[in-house]
């Protein structure tokens, strides 16, 4: 039987952070309501030379090259930040690594789950040509309103992901389970720029979600709870995903003395880059597998993927053998290691940078990003990037 999963991950962030220490003293609160109450202590603001194309393209950078750049069939873009209503930003991305021309390219969209369904169309594609690879993308922005509950859950972050037969780091199941249900926890009309949000109900939602695609893949899938070595979930903040493995303990008569060990590794990195909506998932699993003292070769590890809206899936991946020796545990150390820390008011001043509006010509100055690629122009209504 064909085994397909993912053959290479790796994740990128914006250089600049605040540490949510400032945000707690600009508001005259406990540092720890940030560190503890949510579990988040730093969020990635991006430069104004990075959009979730730079990210992706960096993210990407480090796993696609001369071996694999004329076997990707296609690259699936999944964003909640759109930078246009017509391209999808996987074209920019597909030129900067100089992706082979008989790609296709296509941006999805739902919310912060649209990776997850690039992943399983990915490994039906692969299945359909096995001798091809697929490359998801997932980048996205995460921006509330200033001075509002949800501030402190912003961020920013792309993962790159290769699909293929036989993959080098976990396999993926296809016998998942889904929920969907039309609400509105959280979105972001056209004209905005800032997201809204419904954040307790939105908390609510993700823990119904949470059962209701568990109760699916039951239904589906003969693997149970105890099957499961470690989980991973979407984390707009690491004590989402804390409550929501609490749920699931309680719903399988499980004790919460096991919350730690199957859960805390997976959020380190997103405790330092915050939200990143479509690429948190992805990140979380790059946490786990790059962090987890114990070797997880041959352990299943449980996905949940949680878009407001809202559309969730459940669903399992296994580890495969000798995958340490395939991971970017450094780079990514070493790229959040040297990230620099902003003030309040260059937090302030990244945010408040205007969108062009009038398409007219405007060259965007380094302004402090790191990566291989950036934005550096916007002129008639183009987006230039430059980078190599
Ligand atoms: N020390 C330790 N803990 C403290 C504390 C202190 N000094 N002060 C407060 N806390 C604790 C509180 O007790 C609370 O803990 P519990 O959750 O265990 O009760 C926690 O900190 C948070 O405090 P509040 O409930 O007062 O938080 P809030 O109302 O200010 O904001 C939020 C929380 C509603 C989630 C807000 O951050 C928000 O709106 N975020 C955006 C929406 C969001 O992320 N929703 C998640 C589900 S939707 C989704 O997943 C999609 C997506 O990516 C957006």
């Amino acid at each position: 039987m064909l085994t397909i999963g993912i053959d290479k991950i790796s994740f990128y962030t914006a250089n600049f952070y605040l540490d949510l220490k400032t945000l707690a003293q600009r508001n005259d609160i406990d540092h720890n309501k940030y560190y503890k109450g949510i579990g988040q202590e730093k969020m990635s603001i991006p430069a104004h030379d990075e959009d979730i194309v730079t990210m992706a393209a960096n993210a990407a950078s480090r796993i696609v090259d001369d071996g694999n750049r004329d076997k990707i069939s296609s690259i699936l873009f999944a964003t909640e930040t759109g930078i246009d209503q017509s391209k999808a930003a996987g074209i920019y991305v597909h030129k900067l690594l100089g992706v082979n021309a008989n790609c296709r390219v296509v941006e999805l969209k739902q919310a912060c789950y649209s990776a997850t369904a690039a992943i399983h169309m990915a490994c039906a594609l692969v299945a359909q040509d096995p001798n091809k690879q697929v490359l998801v993308l997932a980048s996205d922005v995460a921006r509330y309103d200033l001075d509002t509950p949800a501030e402190a859950t912003q961020g920013s972050g792309a993962v790159a992901m290769l699909i293929a037969k036989d993959p080098k780091l976990v396999s993926i199941d296809s016998k998942v389970g889904n929920y969907t249900e039309d609400v509105m926890d959280f979105w972001r009309p056209n004209y905005r720029k800032t997201a809204l949000v419904d954040g307790k109900f939105s908390t609510e939602m993700y823990l119904k979600a949470v059962e209701k695609c568990w109760v699916n893949f039951c239904a589906a899938n003969p693997l149970r709870f105890v099957d499961f070595a470690k989980f991973c979930y979407h984390l707009p903040f690491s004590r989402m995903g804390e409550k929501a493995h609490l749920h699931l303990l309680e719903l399988n008569q499980q004790s919460s003395a096991q919350l730690g060990e199957q859960f805390d590794e997976s959020t380190i990195y997103n405790r330092q880059i915050g939200n990143s909506y479509s690429a948190s998932l992805y990140i979380a699993l790059a946490s786990l597998l790059d962090n987890c003292p114990q070797d997880l070769s041959a352990k299943n590890i449980g996905l949940f993927s949680y878009g407001s809206g809202c559309v969730a899936e459940f669903f399992a991946v296994t580890v495969m053998p000798n995958y340490r020796q395939h991971l970017l545990t450094k780079e990514h150390q070493q790229m959040l290691d040297n990230r620099k820390l902003i003030n309040f008011d260059e937090y302030i001043n990244l945010l408040d940078h205007p969108d062009p509006q009038h398409g007219e010509q405007c060259i965007i100055p380094q302004s402090g990003s790191t990566g291989k690629f950036r934005l550096s122009e916007i002129c008639d209504h183009k987006r230039g990037y430059t980078g190599s």
